[in-house]
């Protein structure tokens, strides 16, 4: 290969289709605090006292909040300020509580923040005295009234006097007995408004210019057992009077940003809500599994379904429409896609539930495009079931998921080519798996062929969106953020170079000059046995019909090698038993591209293969359910590795029976759009991966050529595709130029939008 190859990339002339016009959007779920200590502006942390044990052992009234003297805290629900808020703190002067906050508050000179709580005092006024400090020193402070007698609403501005980072403090003076709830610190906005958002992440949102908001879910749209399901209903209204129920990521709902603030959110970046409910059924990753809602309450489930649609779209003289008026907002939100369900199991349950659900809303809604579910993956049991459910149901659209590695978004480039008309896809969820730019690169290739398959998809949404750094239950996500910065991801900068700029009409590419990369199964490898939750001693190993000796792995022990093999043939054989621990072992196969057989995956209730390629994986087959490895009782292990088909038998059943996937990779990608501009004159938008080491030059040949062109050249690119890790920011992000001519630069490791236009 020479140091710059040449490419060409022939746009032909645009034959009247569409590009969707809403493609591009966002997930939202409370995951990793992306909402309460995110995109909710709160400062305060528990600032309502229901956290309990229910959301995460250990939690309670008091988490989050000290006490310079702590037997003059009280945890009382006698008479509280509504039954959805029952704690509160009694709280006996002198005393100081102090919460924590997300890692403190920030401040900045002269910012301002609202402080507001309800309180009750004795017979007498009280005056408490409230300070955000660090250190012993006070960045701002002030002063509060609580009105004698009863529960009142009291609140205060304070203006930080310097840049910093500290924890609220309230000061109960001597001799006052003070009952505490609903403790408030927002940052203040430009007219002195308590702020919703937190402005730095709502400003990283606006700046993706997305077309649709998802939200709560994922999993915390359908939650974890019935009484878990996110109601929207019991998420409006004052915010002390909402539901708050755990989060099925191991934390606390306070629904501050609840279903009012999410329509709001979406009115702020001008995108269309995408609501999810749950299909009548909760998740099935629950102990209880998929349970549904008795039959006798699904008619009233469903009325709440269809006054979401209502609260959303009614005009204010109906009764929902009013509600929401009511509630400041007497236009409409435009509500236009509707969710049912999400990664469910397709079950006769979920089937019955389903229907009723979809009928009621079609039947009421017609101009609602309902949006089924196809499962986690984008195969599968569920995926199979799910299509052929919708397919049967005449669904409008349907929400496929895909988390895989970037291999196989290059395999799958032209996944949607080959989709027979039926419904269309909402890809709601998915991620190459990593932070780095290869797998940004991988996303950047597959998004180009969702963009240029208008007929089948309309919608797609990056997965998870946002993680508060320390606090995360998920990686890669789009957006991290600390206290103070925000760290965009280098998907995000795909994210947004995609939705940024976008054409209208769809042109037909031919690329020249590029072949598909070939995948090959490894020529070398080894075995290697390991246990991260385990003890395993393993006896009468047998690899390729050599005996070897007898081996053990430990927790936190290097993997142990057994031996070199051709990964297109080996045959390995061995008796484990687990010695102590509570999980199963793994034996990995293979060299730079592997597999790993999981022998007791996902807390040791299934047998799984996954394959790894450039150290990011992919479930490859499975997980399906088994007992599990049960300490002192052998499991004998067979794998069977014969050119792409694996074999592995447990106890002498065969589980796994696959062939791997050795289709080709797209790592150069093209794609191109055009639009009409404001001046009447035709601009393209064309985009090009090169996740490839190889620099290349790109000649653009327009069959409807423009005079003259100028191109606006947006590159991400980076010399490691390796680089970029969670939790920080990206080390690459786009630069943009201005060029004639008709050629591209293609760096290696490089995504690049090219917007062309006449030379005006
Ligand atoms: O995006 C994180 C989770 O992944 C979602 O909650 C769920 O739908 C999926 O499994």
């Amino acid at each position: 290969m020479t140091a710059h190859e040449r490419i060409t990339i022939d746009v032909g002339a645009q034959q009247g289709v569409e590009v969707a016009p809403d493609l591009w959007g966002l997930f939202i779920e409370d995951l990793n605090d992306a909402l309460d200590g995110g995109l909710n502006a709160e400062c305060l942390r528990n600032g309502d006292f229901e956290f309990n044990a229910a959301d995460r052992d250990g939690w309670d009234a008091l988490t989050a909040w000290s006490a310079d003297v702590a037997d003059r805290v009280e945890v009382r629900t006698d008479a509280p300020i509504h039954p959805n808020n029952a704690h509160y703190l009694r709280l006996t002067g002198p005393v100081t509580l102090v919460n924590e906050g997300w890692d403190g508050t920030g401040t900045s000179d002269g910012q301002g923040f609202l402080l507001s709580f309800f309180a009750r005092a004795g017979a007498e006024p009280a005056r408490l005295t409230v300070t955000i400090g660090s250190n012993g020193g006070s960045l701002a402070r002030a002063q509060v009234m609580v009105p004698a007698g009863g529960w009142h609403r009291c609140e205060t501005t304070l203006t930080a006097v310097a840049d910093g980072r500290g924890r609220l403090h309230i000061e109960i003076p001597a001799g006052l007995v003070v009952d505490l709830d609903h403790v408030s610190l927002r940052p203040t906005g430009p007219g002195g408004e308590p702020l919703t958002f937190r402005p730095d992440l709502l400003q990283a949102l606006k700046d993706l210019s997305p077309s649709f908001i998802r939200f709560p879910g994922g999993c915390v749209a359908h939650g974890l057992g019935l009484d878990n399901i996110y109601h929207w209903k019991t998420t409006i209204g004052p915010r002390h009077e909402r539901a708050q129920i755990p989060n099925s990521w191991g934390y606390h709902q306070s629904r501050q940003i609840g279903y009012l603030e999410y329509f709001e959110l979406c009115q702020a970046t001008g995108a269309t809500p995408l609501p999810v409910v749950a299909a009548g059924v909760c998740c099935q990753n629950y102990p209880g599994g998929a349970q549904a809602i008795a039959d006798d309450a699904m008619d009233a489930y469903i009325q709440d379904v269809l006054d979401l649609i209502e609260f959303a779209n009614g005009s204010a003289d109906t009764l929902w429409g009013a509600r929401r008026a009511a509630l400041g907002h007497p236009e409409p939100f435009r509500l236009r896609y509707l969710g049912l369900g999400n990664e469910d199991e397709i079950t006769d349950d979920f089937r019955d539930r389903y229907a009723r659900i979809e009928d009621a809303v079609r039947g009421r809604h017609p101009e609602i495009c309902v949006i089924g579910t196809v499962g986690p993956q984008p195969f599968g049991p569920d995926f199979e079931a799910g299509w052929a459910f919708a397919r049967a149901r005449g669904t409008a659209m349907v929400d496929e998921h895909g988390y895989r590695n970037p291999r196989w978004f290059h395999q799958n480039v032209d996944r949607y080519r080959t989709y027979e008309p039926g419904p269309q896809v909402y890809l709601g969820e998915y991620a190459a798996r990593s932070n780095t730019l290869r797998s940004a690169l991988a996303e950047a290739a597959y998004m180009i062929g969702l963009e240029r398959n208008p007929g089948v998809v309309r919608l797609a949404s990056y997965a998870p969106l946002l993680a508060r750094v320390g606090h995360a239950q998920w990686t890669p996500d789009l957006i991290y953020f600390t206290a103070t910065e925000v760290l965009p991801s280098a998907s995000y900068h795909v994210q947004g170079m995609f939705s940024r700029e976008r054409g209208t009409r769809l042109h037909p590419v031919t690329l020249g000059g590029v072949e598909p990369e070939p995948v090959t199964l490894p020529e070398t490898g080894s075995v290697r046995l390991m246990s991260q939750g385990a003890s395993v001693d393993y006896a009468d190993i047998v690899l390729d019909g050599l005996v070897r000796h007898p081996v053990t792995t430990d927790p936190g022990g290097e993997p142990v090698e057994l031996g070199g093999i051709d990964p297109a043939a080996a045959t390995l054989e061995l008796t484990a038993t687990r010695r102590a621990g509570d999980e199963g072992f793994v034996v990995e196969l293979g060299g730079d591209s592997y597999l790993q057989v999981h022998v007791g995956a996902w807390q040791n209730r299934s047998t799984l293969v996954i394959r790894g390629d450039d150290g990011i994986t992919n479930d490859d087959h499975g997980p399906l359910h088994w007992h599990g490895v049960r300490t002192g009782i052998p499991v004998r292990v067979r794998v069977r590795l014969d050119g792409a088909r694996v074999r592995v038998w447990i106890d002498g059943e065969l589980r796994h029976d696959y062939e791997q996937d050795l289709r080709p990779e797209h790592r150069v990608v093209a794609g191109a759009a055009s639009r009409t501009a404001a001046d009447g004159t035709t601009e393209y938008v064309i985009r090009v991966v090169n996740a490839h080491p190889t620099a290349r030059v790109a000649t653009i040949r327009l069959a409807e050529p423009l005079e003259q062109t100028v191109a606006t050249v947006t590159t991400l690119a980076g010399a490691n595709p390796d680089e970029g890790q969670p939790f920080t920011a990206s080390p690459v992000a786009p630069v943009v130029i201005t060029t004639g001519g008709d050629t591209v630069d293609l760096p290696p490791w490089s995504f690049v939008t090219a917007v062309v236009r006449s030379i005006p």
